[in-house]
């Protein structure tokens, strides 16, 4: 079972998954997904929003069986309770073997902004004033557009699963990759808790590397 990220870093690793399915090399008929985060009150049809981002550049592409993707309803009446459930599901599918995500250039890991509790589960966030101007340009760079909140698996939710795979990359990330390996434990770089995950893997580019 896989959780799953959207930006545009992964984009790279949903097109070879497609082309190996294309050529038989895989199947995604056993597999179970889990998206990591969604945005608050965005239609889910909006080109913007987790649920598209999914089908359109994965989804839609593969073999996997619809009962099987999970993602969390950021239009749901009772934010809260869709949390809880998403927790539910996560662990009656008997826990995540591979995360695969990446970090926003604060150091996020999902929607876990800065100050963020490090054993925290699935819940409502609000979202920082960088993560809003870093995500403007999927807005037509008009901050006032870009949801406010939005739905995350907890630091500990990820913490949770059995292999941790983060993808960085770019130069505006280097600050982040510095701080995620050669700093201490912080909740103001939620990704640096993956220290003290016994299976984490971090795949960068050389520009993410420039403050190493
Ligand atoms: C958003 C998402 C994260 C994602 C990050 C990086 O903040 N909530 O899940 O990891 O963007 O996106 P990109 O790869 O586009 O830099």
């Amino acid at each position: 079972m896989y959780v799953l990220n959207i930006g545009g870093t992964p984009l790279g690793m949903y097109k070879y998954l497609i082309e190996y399915y294309k050529a038989g090399d895989i199947s995604f008929k056993y597999v179970k997904t889990f998206n990591m985060d969604e945005y608050v009150g965005l239609p889910r049809n909006h080109v913007e929003s987790y649920h598209y981002y999914m089908l359109t550049n994965f989804f839609a592409h593969v073999n996997i069986d619809p009962k099987n993707v999970h993602i969390l309803d950021g239009n749901a009446v009772d934010l809260q309770a869709e949390c809880a459930h998403y927790e539910m599901l996560i662990r009656e599918a008997g826990g995540v073997h591979l995360f695969v995500g990446g970090i926003g250039p604060d150091g996020h890991i999902a929607f876990n902004e800065p100050g963020s509790s490090l054993v925290s589960r699935t819940r409502v966030k609000t979202l920082t004033q960088d993560t809003l101007e870093a995500n403007a340009r999927f807005f037509g760079n008009d901050i006032d557009q870009v949801p406010k909140q939005a739905l995350t698996v907890g630091v500990g939710t990820v913490m949770d699963a059995e292999t941790v795979m983060i993808l960085i990359t770019g130069w505006h990330k280097a600050l982040a990759l510095h701080k995620a390996i050669e700093k201490g434990v912080n909740h103001m770089w939620t990704i640096s808790a993956f220290q003290q995950h016994p299976k984490t893997l971090i795949l960068c580019d050389e520009l993410a590397t420039m403050e190493l």
